[in-house]
C-alpha cells in the first residue's frame, strides 16, 4: 500500500487500485502550503469526526474528484449543506463492504462538534481490510481499551495514530496503543500543526525504538510504501 501524507491528520492510501483520502485539512494548514489540493486523487474521502481540522477541504476535493464521502450521518448532512456532494455513504459504528474492501467505523474517545456548533454525532476511526492489505486510522482519540478490539476486525499491516498530545494521545500513549492494536509499524500524525501539539520527533521515535516498534513520520507531501 502507498501512503501519502498531506499534513496534520490528512493522508491518502492507495489500496486495490482505489485512492482513499482521510480527513483533508490542507488549505488552512500553513505547513502544507506546497500541497495543491487539485492534484490530490480521491475515489473515497473518509471523515473521522466533525472538527474543522479534519473536514476543511472535504467539500472542495469531493466536488473536484467526484469522490464518495464516508462519515457519520450528522457530519455528512452538515457537509451537504456546504457544497455539492454527489456521492455519500453514511456509517455509524459498524462495518460495510466497498469495492476496495471492508470498512469498519470504530469508536474514538474524543468529541465531534461541527465548526458552527452543530451536533456531529460520535467521533471514530477506521479499520480498512482489503485484498491489498489492512490498516487502522484511529482519528483523534485518547488511548482507550477499545483499541484491543482492532485485531478482531483485521490484522493490520500498519496503523496511523495521533501523537501530538493535548487533544489526543501523545507518543507514549501511542506506544501502548500499538500493543493493543497488535501492530508495531505506526505512522504518527496530528502533531506540530499548532503550538500546543509541537513534539520532539526524535524523542518520539526513540520511545518507539525502545519498545522495538517503528514510528514513521513522513514529510508533508512524501509518499511511503507500507
Ligand atoms: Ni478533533
Ligand atoms: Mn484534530
Amino acid at each position: 500500500m502507498k501512503l501519502t501524507y498531506y499534513g496534520h491528520a490528512s493522508f491518502g492510501v492507495e489500496v486495490g487500485g482505489k485512492h482513499l483520502l482521510f480527513d483533508p485539512f490542507i488549505t488552512p494548514n500553513d505547513k502544507a502550503k506546497h500541497i495543491d489540493i487539485k492534484q490530490i486523487k480521491a475515489d473515497y474521502i473518509l471523515v473521522t469526526h466533525g472538527h474543522g481540522d479534519h473536514i476543511a477541504d472535504v467539500v472542495a476535493i469531493a466536488e473536484h474528484t467526484g469522490a464518495t464521502v464516508i462519515g457519520t450521518p450528522e457530519v455528512l448532512n452538515w457537509l451537504k449543506k456546504k457544497g455539492d456532494l454527489k456521492h455519500t455513504h453514511e456509517m455509524n459504528f459498524g462495518s460495510a463492504d466497498f469495492e476496495f474492501g471492508r470498512v469498519s467505523f470504530v469508536p474514538a474517545t474524543h468529541s465531534s462538534g461541527l465548526p458552527d456548533g452543530s451536533y456531529g454525532g460520535n467521533p471514530g476511526g477506521y479499520v480498512i481490510a482489503s485484498a491489498g492489505g489492512n490498516f487502522y486510522f484511529a482519528g483523534d482519540t485518547a488511548l482507550t481499551m477499545d483499541m484491543q478490539l482492532i485485531p478482531h476486525y483485521a490484522k493490520v499491516d500498519f496503523a496511523v495514530l495521533p501523537i501530538g498530545g493535548n487533544y489526543t494521545m501523545d507518543a507514549k500513549d501511542a506506544v501502548k496503543a500499538s500493543d493493543f492494536i497488535g501492530c508495531n509499524k505506526i505512522v504518527g500524525v496530528h502533531y506540530d500543526t499548532f503550538s500546543v501539539i509541537t513534539i520532539d520527533k526524535e524523542q518520539a521515535k526513540t520511545l518507539f525504538r525502545m519498545a522495538e516498534k517503528e514510528l514513521l513520520l513522513p514529510d508533508i507531501g512524501e509518499s511511503i510504501d507500507l
